[in-house]
């Protein structure tokens, strides 16, 4: 079941409050997640980051740092959150690494003024560096072949990804390393959750596996990064992830690498969704519920007409990401019927119960009445992060949970805010 339990929180008067829709983020469930990852990676062999893609509020970069991960961010703008989160710059030791697949907008700039370390996705970024006036350490990010995340659409190795150097050309990416002067001092990867739970183990084995034979040839390398994907059961009933079996593979991990290298390597891993996904709860209200009739297209349906949509949570439109789903007000006690739960937007994938063939897939829920609250799970990660003001509806409201209070730490944009940066300049 997913772990926030909802009577905890005075829901409808929030939603009075701020409006819906609105994302509230529960503190002891994130300091409980946070404690998950500092436990795992307790001892000197074994860093965290937190992968800060999935939120970047200021709230919970500021439990991350206090918890003692370090970061891995992949952009310019995410490494100056940091910063002001309170997080170390500079590369020694590296507590911000900088993830890109492609160096742009302020990334190079944030580099060069703050010290971070580079991870390089690409071989063309050395010369990117080296040319900017770079002259300091660098990880390289390896397509080491295989690997993809919790969907196939997620495809973060292989062939077809587009991640990473490919693992067969590191030497070549290497001389030219060496030739700019740039050591490298972190070989990563991230191959991502995979469909099956057991598939996270296997895929890292593997992994430590093909960079052991690697290290030898590299011997500034401080650090592996194993990356992120670390599962988080999203549906109920779902295996949960062990974690001590994890910290069993990560300590293996370490020795097989300090062997191969013939010295301590730091095996760093990169959570994200782990981390914020279960203390994240998007909040939104049924507007109406409607039908439509079967006919020679397809069989009928009936809709949950709701007041957030992709723009809030894109997750189930991108890539048929499963969220739960509960109903909070007079029809919570109803028996559950078969729904499509959809959206404000004029979009027909603005639909929250899709599966990954982007088809509907309708929800056993209880009929709600309008004016009723629609509670989307474990949307702390990938939520309020990927949100966006299409059809300049302004990102929602976040609030933060704690100790029986609440805190608004993000407030609903406003026109204002949508129109902020349009401008009429010549050039
Ligand atoms: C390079 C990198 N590291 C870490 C992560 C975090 O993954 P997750 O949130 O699944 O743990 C991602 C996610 O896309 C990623 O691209």
């Amino acid at each position: 079941m997913p772990s926030l339990d909802l009577d905890s929180y005075p829901l409808s008067r929030l939603a009075d409050e701020v409006g819906t829709p609105f994302y509230l983020y529960d503190g002891a469930e994130l300091g409980r997640r946070l404690g998950d990852l500092t436990t795992l990676t307790a001892g000197g062999a074994l860093q965290a980051r937190y992968a800060m893609k999935a939120n970047s509020s200021g709230k919970v970069l500021a439990r991350v740092r206090e918890a003692g991960l370090w970061i891995d961010a992949v952009s310019g703008n995410e490494v100056l959150r940091a910063r002001r989160a309170g997080f170390a710059m500079g590369a020694r030791p590296p507590v911000v690494l900088l993830t890109a697949d492609v160096l742009r907008d302020n990334a190079l700039t944030v580099i060069l003024e703050h010290g971070v370390l580079p991870n390089i996705g690409s071989p063309g970024m050395i010369d990117e560096l080296h040319g900017a006036g770079y002259a300091g350490p660098i990880a390289v990010r390896v397509n080491p072949g295989f690997g993809h995340g919790h969907v196939q659409s997620c495809d973060t190795g292989g062939p077809s990804s587009k991640h990473g150097v490919w693992h067969e050309s590191l030497d070549r990416l290497h001389a030219r390393a060496t030739a700019a002067k740039l050591p490298i001092t972190e070989l990563h990867a991230h191959i991502g959750t995979g469909p099956q739970i057991r598939e996270f183990d296997e895929n890292l084995r593997h992994l430590v596996a093909l960079l052991a034979t690697r290290l030898p040839e590299f011997r500034e390398v401080e650090a592996v990064n194993l990356g992120g994907g670390v599962p988080h059961a999203y549906r109920p009933g779902a295996e949960r992830y062990d974690l001590a079996g994890f910290r069993r593979l990560l300590l293996e991990a370490a020795a097989t690498l300090a062997q191969a290298a013939g010295r301590p390597i730091r095996v760093e891993i990169e959570p994200g969704r782990y981390a914020v996904a279960a203390a994240g709860l998007l909040v939104c209200r049924v507007k109406d519920i409607k039908e439509t009739e079967a006919n020679a297209k397809g069989s009928g349906h009936r809709f949950i007409m709701v007041d957030a949509g992709f723009n809030d949570l894109v997750r189930p439109a991108m890539y048929g990401a499963y969220h739960h789903i509960s109903v909070v007000g007079r029809g919570s006690a109803r028996p559950p019927e078969p729904f499509v739960v959809a959206g404000p937007l004029c979009e027909s994938g603005d639909v929250f119960t899709r599966d990954d063939k982007e088809l509907l897939d309708p929800r056993e829920l209880p009929r709600p009445d309008p004016g009723d609250l629609l509670v989307l799970h474990d949307a702390g990660a990938y939520g309020a992060a990927m949100s966006s003001n299409y059809v300049s509806l302004g990102r929602a409201p976040q609030i933060f949970w704690e100790d029986g209070h609440a805190t608004l730490i993000a407030r609903r944009e406003t026109i204002d805010d949508v129109m902020r940066a349009e401008c009429d300049e010549r050039l």
